[in-house]
């Protein structure tokens, strides 16, 4: 529960009444919950979308559907589902749109199914429908040990690319090589401009960044004529500012993605990602890294750990009995 804003370490652990179910909603015993970078934002009040306190944390989980309103159709009591909501998922109760949720493919647990959620979207929706990632190109990861940045590394593969991982730890860059990457570049260890040049003497076609600070710029300079840079994040604390001189000089594109609004924008490609996504997940092709997980009580230390960037893929919160 959050009852002012400030660092992780405000929430505290309390028993409070189950939440109300409204119109469009199903309520879901939680099995286990995941953490994202914004769930950070949000208890500072910092997060684009102000959530006034007290709320509970949280926006993604899995788990059993145990209520549903009643104007909701196409959802059942009994149904195993994840889903994601901006906040309210680590409890042992959570109530959302019954929009939000998707049936779990037979043989993936809560903690996968947790996990999977947004990282794993956003990474597909960036790859396919906003970078548009052709087969043998050469992908550049930035943040490439973390929820995104993983997920992107897995999919890029899955996707026929040749995927170049950008971390700050050999741990994080061991991660990325056990999901597809190839090529690893640690950021702290070296130069990244000329690291890069380095790896990539023709240059790259995408780079995926949901870091920026200092990273983006050197980044943006190992694009090949033609290439594209896909903007997702900014989990370094800094917006860069780009010299638009380097996008005129090399005839890249800069491109942005926000999963928000793109089912608005895109519904045909979020359909059609979703459907893909989905059957890479039955298949077990895309899996997320869960890199730590805590019991609910120690949900301020897993959130401390994503807010240092020390997490290693996804860090999981352990509600019920995650099967
Ligand atoms: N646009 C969208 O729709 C969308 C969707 C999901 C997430 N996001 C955003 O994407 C970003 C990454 O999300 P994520 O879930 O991948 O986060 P994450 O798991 O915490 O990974 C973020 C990575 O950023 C790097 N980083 C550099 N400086 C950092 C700092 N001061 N604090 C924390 N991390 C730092 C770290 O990589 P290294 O240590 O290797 O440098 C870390 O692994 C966040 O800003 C998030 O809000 C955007």
């Amino acid at each position: 529960m959050c009852r002012h804003h400030g660092p992780p370490e405000v929430l505290s652990v309390e028993d409070v009444p189950a939440p109300e179910l409204g119109p469009g909603q199903v309520r879901v015993r939680v099995g286990a919950a995941a953490v994202n970078f914004p769930d950070v934002l949000i208890i500072a009040g910092e997060y684009q979308m102000k959530v006034p306190p007290p709320f509970v944390v949280g926006s993604e989980l899995a788990g059993v559907v145990t209520e549903v309103a009643d104007d909701v159709e196409g959802v059942a009591v009994g149904r195993h589902v994840f889903g994601t909501m901006l906040v309210g998922a680590f409890a042992e109760e959570a109530v959302l749109a019954a929009s939000s949720v998707s049936a779990v493919p037979d043989g993936v647990d809560d903690r996968t199914a947790a996990a999977f959620g947004v990282g794993h979207r956003t990474a597909y929706h960036v790859l396919r429908s906003i970078a548009r990632l052709q087969p043998g190109e050469e992908l550049v990861v930035l943040g490439a040990g973390g929820g995104v940045g993983l997920a992107a590394v897995q999919l890029g593969a899955v996707l026929g690319a040749t995927v170049t991982a950008v971390a700050s730890s050999p741990e994080k860059l061991e991660a990325a090589a056990s999901l597809g990457a190839t090529r690893l570049v640690d950021h702290r260890a070296a130069d990244l401009r000329h690291a890069l040049r380095e790896q990539l003497p023709d240059g790259a076609d995408v780079v995926v960044d949901p870091v920026g600070g200092t990273l983006s710029e050197a980044a943006l300079r190992s694009l090949r004529f033609g290439g594209r840079f896909v903007t997702v994040g900014y989990a370094a604390g800094e917006i860069p500012r780009i010299p638009l001189n380097l996008v005129l000089l090399k005839g890249v594109q800069i491109l942005g993605f926000q999963f928000i609004d793109f089912a608005t924008h895109m519904p045909h490609e979020q359909r059609r990602d979703e459907a893909e996504l989905m059957a890479l997940l039955a298949e077990g092709r895309a899996r997320p890294h869960i890199g730590a997980t805590f019991p609910l009580e120690h949900t301020a230390e897993a959130l401390r750990l994503v807010a240092d960037g020390g997490a290693i893929g996804k860090v999981v919160i352990d509600v019920g009995d995650a099967g």
